[in-house]
């Protein structure tokens, strides 16, 4: 009974399969043949008339400003776009562009005004290595912009340039020099910003107070010469969920209010000159994941909240003026991707809880949680010892050579390892012996 139902099960199985495989490959045979007739990548904002898309091909005078571009249109850009240099809209007769990418642009490449008249229906555009002086941007098209992007590509960039754009929601410099007298020229004019990143534009001046977009979300402005404190009022942007600071010339203290900033993932405030204590409220910011305060002149004491901080994964204190015992425990370190601490002459760990082996490179707290001295100099290759993986092994005698009494629990486990495995040897080698011994017994008499 049973042996023949489970053969039937199987035969039907069998058969469904052979009915419902050739099915399926006819479904997924029709679809990309669907797909290549509506275009496959359409920002929103397009026409819908996808059914009479396929017939029409794109705007003559697009084709020719693509063409002065050194954009390839001998095949259609906007069903067989070159590198995924364009995106079309489905309008009829003629389709239009909705973005354009140049990247990797040849020495002789050059903008031009006439160009980029035919050329205002752009909502992205995006240059990336493609260095070329900017030209005039005609306003229909500054204003139907959406996305601007610059990375290693236009010169003579300016605030009053930039400005033009008023209807951007992503402004994004990167590696190329703004002549502004400040950060506030393009905030107060593209007040629809969602995504700003101005890093690396030698932008100098105050981090604006006001005119920011409430709803922004990213904020890079890494990389700079920006001066004067972090304004308060930049903790009113609650949607803020990247903020990098890093790498300016900021001064005074972090905001009490930081922990306003509650959809934050990814902070830095690296390498500026902040001073004063971490705020306590930053704790409170429960999805923050990344946290860069390294290279500032911080003191006070770590605040131990930090620790029930749960998605926390990379943790920058280093080179600060931080005092007192480290209080984080050995298990919070360990699951952290990246921790580092050095570089804070009176932080010290206590060793009953953290083991000399972790590496942390700051001096052991004696009972008074005043660091030992003299802190151990040899931690300071911060290059290589990025990742939190390099804390188990590697017991490279550095100072005072052997371990004390007390923390020898590092060579607990290959201890119980050597005994297990001498123990099971003992007992293989005890069997092997009794075997031969009772075969032996058995021809001996
Ligand atoms: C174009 O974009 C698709 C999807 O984003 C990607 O898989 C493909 O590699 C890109 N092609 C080129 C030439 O960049
Ligand atoms: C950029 O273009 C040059 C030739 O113009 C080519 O040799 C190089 O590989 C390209 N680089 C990238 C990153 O595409
Ligand atoms: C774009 O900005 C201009 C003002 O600069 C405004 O009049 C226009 O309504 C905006 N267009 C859209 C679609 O938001
Ligand atoms: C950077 O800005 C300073 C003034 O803040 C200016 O003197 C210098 O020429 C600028 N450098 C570049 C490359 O634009
Ligand atoms: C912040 O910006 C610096 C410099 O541009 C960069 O090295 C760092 O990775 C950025 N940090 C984050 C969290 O993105
Ligand atoms: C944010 O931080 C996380 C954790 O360090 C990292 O993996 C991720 O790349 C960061 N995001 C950005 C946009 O830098
Ligand atoms: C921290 O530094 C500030 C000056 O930057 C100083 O006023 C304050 O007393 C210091 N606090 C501690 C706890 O050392
Ligand atoms: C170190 O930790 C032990 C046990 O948790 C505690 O009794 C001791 O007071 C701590 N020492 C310092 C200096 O905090």
């Amino acid at each position: 009974m049973t042996p023949f139902s489970t053969t039937t099960t199987t035969t039907t199985t069998f058969l469904l399969l052979l009915i419902l495989l050739p099915l399926h490959f006819a479904a997924t045979a029709v679809s990309p043949a669907a797909n290549a007739k509506s275009p496959t990548i359409s920002p929103p904002s397009s026409t819908p008339s996808s059914s009479s898309s396929s017939s029409s091909t794109l705007d003559p005078k697009q084709i020719k400003a693509l063409e002065s571009l050194y954009i390839p249109t001998t095949h259609d850009p906007c069903t067989q776009p070159f590198h995924n240099a364009t995106t079309c809209d489905t309008a009829t007769p003629f389709r239009h562009l909705l973005s354009l990418r140049l990247t990797n642009c040849s020495d002789d490449f050059s903008l031009s005004t006439t160009a980029l008249s035919s050329l205002s229906t752009l909502t992205s555009l995006t240059f990336s290595d493609c260095h070329t002086p900017i030209v005039h941007f005609p306003s229909s098209l500054s204003i139907n912009l959406r996305s601007f992007t610059s990375i290693n590509s236009l010169q003579h960039l300016s605030g009053v340039f930039l400005s033009r754009f008023t209807n951007l929601t992503e402004l994004t410099i990167s590696g190329d020099t703004i002549k502004a007298s400040g950060i506030h020229i393009i905030t107060s004019n593209l007040k629809s910003l969602t995504t700003l990143t101005l890093s690396n534009t030698n932008l100098s001046g105050l981090i604006p107070r006001t005119s920011w977009n409430p709803k922004l979300t990213h904020l890079d402005l890494s990389n700079n010469k920006l001066n004067g404190t972090i304004p308060t009022s930049l903790t009113l942007l609650e949607s803020l969920n990247f903020l990098n600071l890093s790498s300016n010339q900021l001064n005074g203290e972090i905001p009490s209010s930081f922990g306003d900033l509650v959809f934050l993932k990814n902070l830095s405030l690296s390498s500026n000159s902040l001073s004063g204590p971490i705020p306590k409220s930053i704790s409170i910011i429960s999805r923050l994941a990344h946290l860069d305060l390294s290279s500032n002149s911080l003191n006070g004491t770590i605040p131990v909240s930090i620790s029930e901080m749960k998605g926390l994964m990379y943790l920058n204190l280093e080179k600060n003026n931080f005092h007192g015992v480290m209080p984080f425990s050995a298990s919070f370190i360990k699951k952290l991707v990246v921790f580092k601490v050095n570089g804070n002459e009176n932080l010290c760990y206590n060793h009953s809880s953290i083991s000399k082996k972790m590496k942390l490179g700051i001096a052991q707290c004696d009972k008074h949680g005043l660091p030992i001295s003299p802190p151990p100099a040899v931690e300071d290759d911060t290059g290589s010892s990025d990742g939190g993986g390099d804390y188990d092994e590697n017991d490279d005698s550095s100072d005072n050579g052997k371990k004390k009494n007390g923390d020898d629990d590092g060579g607990g486990p290959n201890k119980v390892v050597l005994g297990v495995a001498i123990g099971l040897s003992a007992v293989v080698f005890l069997i092997i012996f009794l075997v031969v011994l009772s075969k032996c017994g058995c021809r001996c008499c």
